[in-house]
């Protein structure tokens, strides 16, 4: 896809990353189940691992799993004792992302809990476990300003949070848009800019995936 974007981000994965059978495989199972190929790309899977490395993130959140190809990057990043809670909506996506963490041998460091997240959030909530020191959202666009709520609350002072997909082919800056996709992104920088305790920005990519674009921010 994406003609010279692909072409690059293809020459990217060629030249600078390791052979990872765990990885390649996921996305094979994905296909091969019929999910939609929506993961992140490589190179920004690759990125969200360095983010999660560079952090020293040992608690990783992440909603919206799909197959578990993000989730397998991120758990990569982890040293020893770290995990990874990954939510997921749909129980086939859920079903498959398992079976693709199990063969990529990280059944004990990567939980998925299967529902909708703003019912499997407050339970994690409830929970009151360590908070998280990296959160990658990445589900349904509509409740995003809802997951980044949590993620403030589940998070520390500190805490990373990464939220894909947040520029649209562009559309970010169409304050008329219908689109509840674009309405999702428009409201997640509502909430962040009317936040005092969120440092961010928004980087905007083009690659295998097409153009869009993440939001970075840091919990103070
Ligand atoms: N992070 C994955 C891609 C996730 S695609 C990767 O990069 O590999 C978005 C996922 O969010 C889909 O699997 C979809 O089923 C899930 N989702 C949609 N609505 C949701 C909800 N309300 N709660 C949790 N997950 C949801
Ligand atoms: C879609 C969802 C994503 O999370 C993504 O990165 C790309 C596309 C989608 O629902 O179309
Ligand atoms: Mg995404």
């Amino acid at each position: 896809m994406s003609g010279i974007w692909g072409r690059v981000d293809e020459y990217i994965v060629e030249t600078l990353f390791d052979k990872d059978v765990a990885l390649s495989d996921a996305l094979s199972a994905n296909a091969a189940a019929g999910l939609r190929p929506i993961d992140v790309s490589a190179a920004q899977g690759k990125f969200l691992h360095l983010l999660v490395r560079m952090s020293g993130a040992r608690r990783v959140l992440e909603v919206g799993t799909l197959g578990a190809y993000s989730t397998i990057w991120m758990a990569k990043a982890l040293p020893d004792g770290g995990k990874v809670v990954t939510l997921e909506y749909d129980p086939h996506h859920a079903q498959v992302a398992r079976q693709n963490i199990e063969r990529a041998g990280l059944s004990s460091v990567i939980e998925v809990r299967v529902g909708a997240a703003a019912e499997t959030l407050p339970i994690l909530a409830a929970e009151s476990q360590e908070p998280f020191d990296f959160v990658f959202i990445d589900a349904d666009k509509p409740n995003n300003t809802t997951y980044l709520d949590w993620a403030i609350r589940l998070g520390r002072p500190g805490t990373v949070i990464v939220l894909d997909n947040v520029v649209r082919n562009g559309q970010l800056v169409n304050a008329a848009s219908t689109d509840p996709n674009v309405k999702g992104s428009r409201g997640a920088f509502e909430l962040i800019a009317a936040s005092p305790r969120l440092s961010a920005t928004a980087l905007q990519t083009v690659g295998a995936k097409g153009y869009d674009g993440f939001a970075v921010m840091i919990l103070d």
